[in-house]
């Protein structure tokens, strides 16, 4: 990292190592900011080169969020920075396909901790960061699974409709202290996640037609830049699925999903 004193504004992004947050990484690079990045992998220090090649200082944490001392060590490298944070993406997250029946518990209770606990406990920081200087901005990715039952993903929806409605409930209260929080709610789009969460042997896995992860990712900042309460992320077609979301009864989506999510015997 150059550290030579910086007049850009400071975005903390998390799970910018690769896809989504990578993306939203990037545009925030471009668009002026210094970067405090974050992955779990060691890829977080290659990709930090991508950043600063578009000017941003950036600061590299290699952190397990689903890990409290992992989030503590997140906060600690903004803190350490002595910077105001401008805008805090809260983007890292994981799921696990296949049958609950079948499925690992402590593998799920680290989905939660990673999905639910390190996006409460790292927005406590950030929100008392920002409402102190009365600005900032909050951006939460969810997914389009928060809008409908995610059987077969069974922990996996659940976790993100906890995202949405956080995302919301927290933007009505930050309003008053000057504070936007926006949520992202992609569709599939076109990363390693549903590969990472085992589901290749399902109608999502190689060669399903998905969102283009830079689209989603400009929508998600163009939103949270409108300080819109949330966006969709993807096409017409998503779109148009998240707003029939809102009428169907959930055992319909319940069966639709199933198409989407069960793997093939
Ligand atoms: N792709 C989709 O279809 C889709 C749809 C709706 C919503 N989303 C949401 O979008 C967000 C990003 O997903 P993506 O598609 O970009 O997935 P991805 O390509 O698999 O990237 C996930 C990011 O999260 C990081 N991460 C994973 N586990 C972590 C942990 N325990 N501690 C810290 N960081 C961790 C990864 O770090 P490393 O790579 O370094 O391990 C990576 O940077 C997730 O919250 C997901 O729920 C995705």
């Amino acid at each position: 990292m150059n550290s030579a004193p910086s007049r850009r504004p400071l975005a903390l992004v998390t799970g910018a190592s690769a896809g989504i947050g990578y993306e939203l990484a990037l545009l925030f690079a471009r668009n002026g900011y210094d970067l405090i990045a974050t992955g779990r992998s060691d890829n977080i220090h290659k990709v930090a080169a991508d950043f600063e090649q578009h000017g941003a200082q950036t600061i590299a944490v290699q952190a397990d969020l689903a890990d409290h001392q992992g989030v503590e060590n997140v906060w600690q490298a903004v803190a350490k920075t002595g910077r105001p944070l401008e805008a805090a993406v809260l983007n890292a997250g994981r799921s696990i396909g296949g049958a609950f029946l079948d499925t690992d518990l402590d593998d799920e209770l680290g989905l939660i901790a990673l999905n639910v606990t390190s996006v409460v406990h790292l927005a406590k920081h950030v929100a008392r960061h920002m409402a102190e200087r009365r600005r900032g901005r909050i951006l939460i990715t969810s997914s389009i699974s928060a809008t409908t039952p995610t059987p077969y993903e069974t922990i996996y929806g659940p976790s993100r409709a906890f995202t949405f409605m956080f995302a919301e409930s927290l933007r009505h209260e930050l309003k008053e202290h000057g504070v936007g929080v926006t949520a992202l709610l992609p569709g599939a789009t076109d990363t390693d996640f549903h590969s990472r969460a085992g589901m290749d042997n399902t109608a999502l896995g190689p060669g399903a037609r998905k969102n283009s992860r830079r689209v989603v990712a400009q929508q998600g900042y163009d939103a949270l830049m409108a300080g819109k309460d949330h966006v969709v992320g993807g096409d017409r077609a998503t779109k148009r699925t998240a707003l029939i979301n809102r009428v169907l009864p959930e055992p319909v989506k319940a069966a639709r999903q199933e198409r989407f999510t069960k793997p093939r015997t």
